[in-house]
This record gives structure tokens, sequence and C-alpha cells, in this order.
């Protein structure tokens, strides 16, 4: 099934003023990605992020790297409201970030736990580069095929996600050197599949499918996950790829 923008955009929207303080992971995998690209340069002339958010990315960026110019790009609104908290002068534009028109091309295009709603990575890829200078940096993280295992084989609902090795074929098919590239696992434990639920909610991933989880549903779901795992335990499988456009 394809990506519901509208959907994913509702669902973000809505989990705003309680996702910095639930999303632990999405953290820990911006901190790493951040210093990844530190390694390579903290200097670049104008850097463009994808998905902002909450700005939890935002202000690390504003932390560590130098620029002159900064691009912030959500499906929600919002999210420039929060970016200019930490970067005033950001420059915010609104919608799918395959339809934003960048008025410059980039020398770093940044990305945290976004890149897993795009229906087709190559072509959204090969979208993203053409507002890249050459030599410029794309950083980004996504998930793996682990990812929510729990969830995946409760609900049978997952994303289409995919390996490293086929992430990082992808890039380099399409122009880029990969210059780093790491898969590796966090564990969150619950107190029980309830506690779980309101969790992924608060950080806006209900949006795995359309389905409105109905009282009855909720319930079904707590009783095969209590059923099926004797610990509450959500996997996260995160994916970081920071590569050079040639
Ligand atoms: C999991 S949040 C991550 C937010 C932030 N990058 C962070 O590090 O916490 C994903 C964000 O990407 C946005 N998003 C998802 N798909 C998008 C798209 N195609 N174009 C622009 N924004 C998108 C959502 O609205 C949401 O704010």
């Amino acid at each position: 099934m394809p990506t519901d923008y509208k959907s994913v955009k509702k669902q973000f929207e809505k989990s705003m003023n309680e996702y910095d303080d639930n999303a632990l992971v999405q953290n820990i995998v911006a901190l790493k990605m951040i210093c990844e690209v530190a390694q390579i340069s903290i200097n670049f002339e104008n850097i463009l992020e994808l998905g902002s958010g909450t700005g939890l990315t935002t202000k690390k960026i504003a932390r560590e790297f130098k620029f002159k110019n900064f691009f912030a790009n959500d499906l929600v609104e919002k999210s420039k409201i929060y970016v200019q908290k930490y970067i005033p002068n950001a420059n915010f534009l609104c919608g799918n970030a395959l339809k934003i028109k960048p008025p410059k091309k980039m020398d770093l295009v940044i990305s945290n736990a976004m890149f897993q709603w795009f229906d087709n990575l190559e072509s959204a890829v090969g979208t993203i580069k053409k507002s890249m200078n050459k030599g410029a940096i794309l950083a980004f993280s996504t998930f793996g095929v682990d990812n929510y295992k729990e969830l995946r084989d409760i609900t049978g609902l997952s994303l289409n996600y995919k390996t490293l090795g086929e992430i990082k074929n992808i890039l380099e098919k399409l122009g880029f050197k990969i210059l780093y590239g790491e898969n590796f696992y966090e564990e969150m434990s619950f107190k029980s599949p309830l506690e779980l639920l309101v969790h992924m909610k608060k950080t806006g991933v209900n949006s795995l499918s359309d389905e409105v989880w109905t009282f009855k549903k909720v319930k079904d779901f707590c009783d095969k996950f209590s059923k099926k795992y004797p610990k509450t335990i959500l996997t996260y499988s995160p994916i970081i790829v920071v590569a050079r456009k040639k």
C-alpha cells in the first residue's frame, strides 16, 4: 500500500507536544548521525533538513555545524515554529520533501527517522540528489527489516523496510560514495502492551495503517502480545547512512 501522507502528517501533528519526551531512540540515532557527519566536516554553506518535525535533530545541527543558510522541510506547517526556536533565521519549506523546490543547491542534506516513509527509495534519493552540489553530503537515518518486529508478528503491519546492503546498493547506483553505514538495535521495555501502543502514538507512529484502533482491537492486540511475549519489548532497528555525491 502506498504511503498515505495525509495520514502521516495527521499522526505527527497530533504527537508533536509529546514527541521529544518519547522519541528516545530517534534521539540516539540523531546524535550518532550528527557525530558521523561531524567527522567528515562541520562547515557547510547550505544545509537542508528533511522531515524536521519538532526540531529534535535541528537543535543538534545548530549546536554542531557552521553554516550560512539553513533550510528545513516537513509535511507539518507547525514544524517551522519548532525549527526557528533553534535556528531563528531558518527558511521553512512546507510540504512533501520530494515536491519542494529549494532555492539553492545544498552542501548537506540531512534527515532523521523519515526516509522509511518513502515508497520508492531509489526514486526519492534520485530527486533529492538534484538539489545537491557535487561533493555534497547526504546523511539520513531510516529503519531496517527487524524494526518493530514484535508489532509485525502480532498485526502483520510493516513498512517496506530495506536492509543496509540494499540501501547502500541503491545509493551507489545513483552515483554516491558511501562514507558510513550502520544498522544497530535498540530495545525499549514497557510495563504492558497498552503502554507500548501509547508510546508509539506519542512518537507519531500509529500511521503504519489507516486502521482505527477500536477498544476491541486494542484488547485483542494486548492479549495476543502478552500470550506471545512474556515481557513487553519493542525492537527498534535503526540504519544510518552517510554518503557523498560524486
Ligand atoms: C519520526 S519524525 C522525525 C522528526 C525529526 N527528524 C527527528 O529527528 O525527531 C518524522 C517527520 O518526518 C515528516 N515527514 C514524513 N514524511 C515526509 C515527507 N515525505 N516530506 C516531508 N516531511 C515528512 C513527519 O511529518 C515528521 O515530522
